[in-house]
């Protein structure tokens, strides 16, 4: 099982079509696929509860228990906001830390996927993102793809650049493989 990440919480995000595609890629070379949207994350814990630890608010530990805590394969879309990736996903983090820090991400494999209106692609998001996955103890897969021009890739909320299409591809089978 490989969870995908889209790791925004704006509503009608532009990342989530990207992190579908690669779902439908990763089911279609016979991997099993969940995704896990910041969209549906509920806001409760980012208040006090956030930080206390077990046994934590049961919405969270039902999408912990499901998304991070059996699962060895993660691919995690991100956006690029204000120069790196978006805080609701730092804020995910930081809240399942509390519950299992040693058994969310230590051992396991990261793929990285960065998109941005500009041309960097997120480069400098996935860098962020890629030191707090390492200081959790994760191993992150050295091709970052970065997606720029975003909104080029895309018509009638569907991903039809035919190079954008491969690069995916190529980065769900170097997942699949690692
Ligand atoms: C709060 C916010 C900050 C953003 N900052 C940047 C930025 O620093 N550089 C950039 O190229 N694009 C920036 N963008 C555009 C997004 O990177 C672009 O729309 C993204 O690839 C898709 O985001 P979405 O999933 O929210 O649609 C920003 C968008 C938002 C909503």
């Amino acid at each position: 099982m490989i969870t995908v990440i889209s790791g925004t919480n704006r509503p009608e995000s532009r990342t989530r079509l990207f992190a579908d595609y690669f779902s439908a890629a990763l089911e279609e070379l016979g991997q099993p696929t969940q995704l896990l949207d910041m969209a549906d994350l509920h806001h409760g814990y980012f208040h006090t509860e956030m930080y206390a630890g077990k046994p934590g608010d049961p919405r969270l530990v039902d999408i912990h228990r499901q998304y991070i805590q059996p699962v060895r394969k993660f691919a995690v879309f991100v956006p690029e906001y204000n120069g790196s990736y978006p805080g609701v996903l730092k804020l995910f983090l930081d809240g399942i830390s509390v519950l299992d820090y040693a058994g969310n991400f230590k051992g396991k494999h990261v793929a990285l996927v960065g998109l941005a209106s500009g041309r960097a692609g997120n480069l400098r998001g996935m860098d962020h993102l890629a030191d707090v996955f390492a200081h959790m103890g994760a191993w992150v897969l050295p091709n970052r793809l970065p997606i720029s021009g975003v909104e080029g890739l895309i018509s009638s909320d569907e991903l039809t650049d035919a190079d954008t299409k491969n690069a995916l591809l190529q980065q769900a089978e170097q997942l699949i493989a690692s």
